[in-house]
């Protein structure tokens, strides 16, 4: 019988600072209506004070845990996905699994931007699948605050902080994540990165003065690839599993622009009743957007349920993951 990891649980968590568009207003030149229109966003969430994303996780993971009435201990494995790392070493993960007590699990983090829900959970199913693991955490969660400009106004109404995490378990009858389709081209990294911090050029006084520590985006020609592969990539997962716009109950978008949103549920055939959107309330948290979606819809999920969950990020990194729903 062939073990397919199924989506046993999930739960998010987002800080309960708010920066709406009318803060935006007073801090730059831009307005409400500019930025709902162009991206669909309202607000966003800021984690203030010293805290990186492993706070989120945290917050996350203690309450899924309790949720499913979990011990921490049976935890064998969490992977992190996350551009924002509570620190360059140790990995993120290895924070979350001592501050939430999985004393027998290993971790480690994994960077793909935007895409980096999707990736993990693909990785996270390929150690459920060999049998080398029975429960693996997936987290995905960013703390863009902490890299983002707000004296820019390309980047600074885009960004928010918050994320979730996925419990993945064995399953035998046919639930769970069944296919991914993830490409990664380098050649995009001009158009999206943070030119210092790293290794090939660390902090300095020169770097802080030059703003090299935020985001740098060119946000038109991200847009421009993101719209093509993004849609291109769902719709091929479809067509790869034979699946038809009836047969898919939800489209689990990264929440990046609804412009992009919409652009890949119209390649897919699909209404717009059948796509998770609340990008107006959380803005682009990066490797969060789908977990806070697959949690805010977890209720309103059926078991069957087919998930096709598409991202589109720096790197450039994208894919597309089929997910029968497994509670
Ligand atoms: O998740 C990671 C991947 N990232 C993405 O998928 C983001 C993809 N890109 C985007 O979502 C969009 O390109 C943005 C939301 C970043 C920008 O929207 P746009 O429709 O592409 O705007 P634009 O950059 O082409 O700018 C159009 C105009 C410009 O003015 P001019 O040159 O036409 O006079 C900008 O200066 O809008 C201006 N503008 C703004 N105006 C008010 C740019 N940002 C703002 C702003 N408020 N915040």
């Amino acid at each position: 019988m062939k073990i397919t990891a199924a989506i046993t649980a999930v739960e998010a968590w987002v800080p309960k600072d708010v920066l709406t568009n009318q803060d935006l207003e007073k801090m730059i030149d831009t307005t409400d209506a500019w930025i709902t229109e162009r991206t669909g966003i309202k607000e966003r969430h800021i984690l203030k004070g010293p805290y990186g994303p492993s706070e989120i996780a945290v917050n996350a993971i203690n309450q899924l845990l309790k949720n499913e009435n979990l011990d921490p201990l049976e935890i064998d494995l969490v992977i992190f996905a996350t551009t924002t790392p509570d620190m360059v070493f140790p990995a993120t993960a290895n924070v979350v699994t001592d501050r939430i007590g999985a004393k027998n699990a290993w971790g480690f983090d994994l960077q793909a931007a935007c895409s980096g829900f999707i990736y993990a959970l693909t990785v996270g199913a390929q150690f459920i699948e060999t049998g080398f693991c029975k429960k693996v955490i997936v987290v995905g969660a960013d703390k863009m605050s902490s890299i983002i400009d707000y004296e820019d106004r390309n980047t600074c109404i885009i960004f928010g902080d918050g994320g979730g995490a996925v419990l993945l378990e064995p399953n035998t009858e046919g639930y769970g994540v069944l296919d991914s389709i993830l490409h990664s081209d380098g050649a995009g990294r001009e158009f999206l990165h943070m030119k210092a911090g790293g290794s090939a050029k660390p902090a300095s006084e020169e770097t802080v003065k030059a703003k090299e520590h935020f985001v740098y985006q060119e946000g038109k020609t991200v847009f421009k690839f993101a719209v093509t592969n993004m849609a291109e990539v769902a719709a091929r997962i479809m067509e790869k599993n034979h699946l038809t716009a009836d047969d898919v109950a939800w489209l689990v978008p990264h929440q990046a622009n609804k412009r992009i949103i919409d652009a890949t549920a119209q390649r897919m055939g699909l209404d717009e009743n059948k796509v998770m959107l609340n990008i107006q309330k959380y803005g682009n948290t990066t490797s969060g957007t789908i977990p806070l979606c697959l949690w805010e819809w977890k209720d309103r999920l059926k078991k069957g349920d087919n998930l096709i969950l598409a991202s589109f990020g720096g790197g450039f990194t994208w894919g597309a993951v089929y997910v029968k729903w497994a509670i």
